[in-house]
């Protein structure tokens, strides 16, 4: 049975699945390589809880419960001693990746099950530098992670059916609804969401609309919450891109090429919400200021 948990990584995600798990009654230790880092995460997850308060979802007591039961530590040996599951939330980077799971199933326990919220890189390329494939699962949670209801789990080449089940049993006992899908380049959220942004990235290259006009079609006409070039801003405009290159590679078709400005806008560091800067402006303080249409051909 899964009790303990541990989250490698405190950015927006590592700190939104911390939130989840304490919120919902379980031990959390938070591992980070910088105690800056892990001091952020904390005040975010307390900010973020107090939203929950503040609409009566969550009461004061459990807020500050909550908050108790997550212990931050840079001790990755410390962190996942007692771990029953390990979330990985850490830097989308192959090679760091590979590195930390090597470390991983080194030190957690036996029985404890190592999952990655990658949101593209291969299960069973992670699985394979561990002695326990079949303990190796993805956990892939949605930003932000306290609202979203997705918990998209992916069953790798030799992951085990009972751990995929205890994953997914797990995600609905923090009120989540998971959908199970197989390794393959994307799995299913960004095989489909993907090709969706950079679609809207080449009408915005081509000329066919500008920025505003996009994002409102798409928003209101298909019921979207954010247009696709907005959401590319709040994602991150490098992580499209580096999702959009393993969907390229993975199925080597050239549907799946990253659009020019796409790379260009990445390349200048216009990576969306985080640097300031993507197709919207969010250097004055204020939300979603249109950068003027420079995007448009014509
Ligand atoms: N923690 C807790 N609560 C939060 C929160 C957080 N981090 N962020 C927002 N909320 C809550 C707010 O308190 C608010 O609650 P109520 O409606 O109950 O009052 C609610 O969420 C809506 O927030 P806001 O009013 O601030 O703003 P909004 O209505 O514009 O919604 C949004 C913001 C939830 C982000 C919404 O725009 C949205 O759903 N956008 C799309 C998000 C999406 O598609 N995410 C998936 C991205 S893909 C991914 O993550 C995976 C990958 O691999 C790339």
């Amino acid at each position: 049975m899964i009790q303990h948990i541990t989250v490698i990584g405190s950015g927006t995600m590592g700190n939104g699945i911390a939130h989840v798990f304490a919120q919902n009654g379980f031990t959390v230790h938070m591992v980070d390589i910088r105690q800056d880092a892990l001091d952020r995460a904390m005040a975010t997850i307390a900010k973020n809880m107090d939203r929950q308060v503040a609409k009566g979802s969550l009461s004061e007591a459990d807020k500050a419960a909550s908050l108790a039961r997550i212990i931050p530590t840079t001790r990755l040996e410390d962190g996942v001693k007692g771990a029953d599951l390990v979330v990985e939330a850490a830097t989308e980077n192959v090679d760091i990746k590979l590195q930390l799971f090597r470390e991983l199933d080194h030190l957690a326990p036996e029985h404890c099950v190592l999952a990655s919220n990658t949101s593209s890189i291969s299960i069973t390329r992670i699985a394979s530098v561990t002695k326990r494939q079949d303990k190796v699962v993805g956990m892939h949670f949605m930003n932000p992670v306290p609202v979203m209801k997705l918990v998209e789990v992916i069953a790798g080449f030799n992951t085990s059916s009972a751990v995929t089940d205890s994953i997914l049993e797990l995600s609905r006992k923090i009120g989540k609804v998971p959908a199970l899908a197989n390794d393959y380049p994307g799995f299913v959220a960004n095989r489909i969401l993907m090709p969706m942004i950079n679609e809207a990235i080449c009408s915005l290259h081509e000329g066919v609309a500008g920025v505003e006009e996009i994002d409102t079609i798409m928003k209101l006409g298909m019921a979207h919450p954010m247009g696709p070039l907005q959401l590319a801003d709040f994602i991150g405009l490098d992580v499209c891109l580096a999702i959009l290159e393993v969907l390229h590679k993975g199925f080597g078709n050239p549907k799946y090429a990253p659009n020019a400005l796409l790379v260009n806008m990445v390349t200048a560091g216009n990576h969306g919400v985080k640097s300031g800067k993507g197709f919207y402006d969010y250097s004055h303080g204020g939300k979603e200021l249109v950068v003027a249409d420079n995007f448009r051909k014509s």
